[in-house]
């Protein structure tokens, strides 16, 4: 690899423990320093972001937009009917055209493949704005909402780990991109996760592998059930996402049956014995038959505050892999 190669952001794997304590560090720092009402560094100042979207977004879109233009750059957002992404031209050659003019392509793709052929090719950083393996923003995003709730320190200026070892989340629902990363970074910090699927949509091989070879050793655990209680006994955070991922909408009814049982409610919560003061996450959008409105909507819920918090991922990110060139500190 050339030494002028830029460095992309294609899944929390690619990041050491460290780093990954320092990008949910730092969008927390921002997120502060911006809320106190003082402003940040205008370091993308008349540079251009692009943002290739294969597939709809509201919060990615919004938040890499909003994210860009505090720091002063230019987001161009570039959907699928825009430009010739895969279609009537090479990823090859639109990844080499596009990296030419701007500094950073936030990517949102089909397969995983796409988006790492994206980056093999560009001259400037890629990230990776969700493919069908990954969503790494989701990943910092939640555990900035993890660290600013659970975290017994959040002091914003040590680089150390976040202080989430010992903690449990609960995953009870699909084994997808979000859970993937969610569960990388959990293995990287020291967080047990309980994963219960229903019979067929477990985590595959190749990607349970991915995950526990990413375990720094300090404490990580990863079990797997088909019943969503014994995976709920003793988690600190219940978390979900659609039973359909985009992509997946012919398989609708197949899946609505498959997960029948699946739905977080208080009373799933309780019958497994998470522990008291347990909170709830998911990404969204979200659908109700994942979650009910008591949970979604309820005190347990953290939800919005994740979603918020997708801007101050996005800020760290973008700080991160473009402006300091992928030196994450
Ligand atoms: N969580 C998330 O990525 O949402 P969008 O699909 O709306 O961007
Ligand atoms: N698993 C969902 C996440 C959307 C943010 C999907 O891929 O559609």
């Amino acid at each position: 690899q050339s030494p002028f190669a830029p460095r992309h952001f294609l899944s929390i794997a690619d990041l050491t423990p460290t780093e990954l304590s320092s990008l949910v560090r730092n969008a927390a720092a921002i997120k502060s320093t911006v809320k106190s009402g003082s402003s940040i560094k205008q370091s993308l100042l008349g540079e251009t972001v692009a943002l290739t979207f294969s597939k709809r977004s509201t919060r990615t879109r919004v938040s890499s937009e909003a994210a860009v233009a505090l720091m002063g750059g230019h987001p161009m957002f570039l959907g699928s009917q825009d430009i010739q992404l895969g279609v009537n031209e090479s990823l090859y050659d639109t990844s080499v055209v596009i990296s030419s003019m701007i500094s950073c392509i936030v990517a949102r793709v089909n397969g995983h493949d796409e988006v790492a052929d994206l980056a093999k090719h560009s001259s400037v950083p890629v990230i990776n704005a969700l493919s069908d393996l990954y969503h790494p923003l989701q990943t910092i995003a939640d555990y900035l909402t993890i660290f600013e709730t659970f975290a017994a320190s959040q002091s914003t200026t040590s680089t150390k780990s976040l202080g989430l070892e010992g903690l449990k989340i609960a995953w009870i629902g699909d084994a997808n991109n979000v859970l993937f990363d969610l569960a990388i970074g959990a293995a990287k910090l020291g967080v047990e996760v309980s994963v219960a699927t229903p019979s067929g949509y477990s985590i595959p091989d190749s990607m349970r592998e991915i995950i526990t070879s990413a375990s720094a050793g300090t404490g990580f655990k990863l079990t797997e059930t088909q019943v969503p209680e014994e995976a709920v006994k003793g988690a600190d955070v219940l978390v979900t996402d659609t039973w359909i991922s985009m992509g997946q909408e012919s398989e609708k009814q197949k899946r609505l049956q498959a997960f029948e049982g699946f739905q977080i409610t208080p009373d799933m919560a309780k019958r497994g014995g998470a522990n008291e003061g347990w909170r709830f996450m998911h990404c969204l959008p979200r659908h109700p038959e994942e979650v009910s409105d008591e949970v979604f909507y309820g005190p347990a819920s953290l939800v919005f505050q994740e979603a918020e918090n997708r801007k101050w991922a996005m800020l760290s990110a973008l700080e991160g892999f473009v402006v300091n060139k992928g030196k994450i500190v």
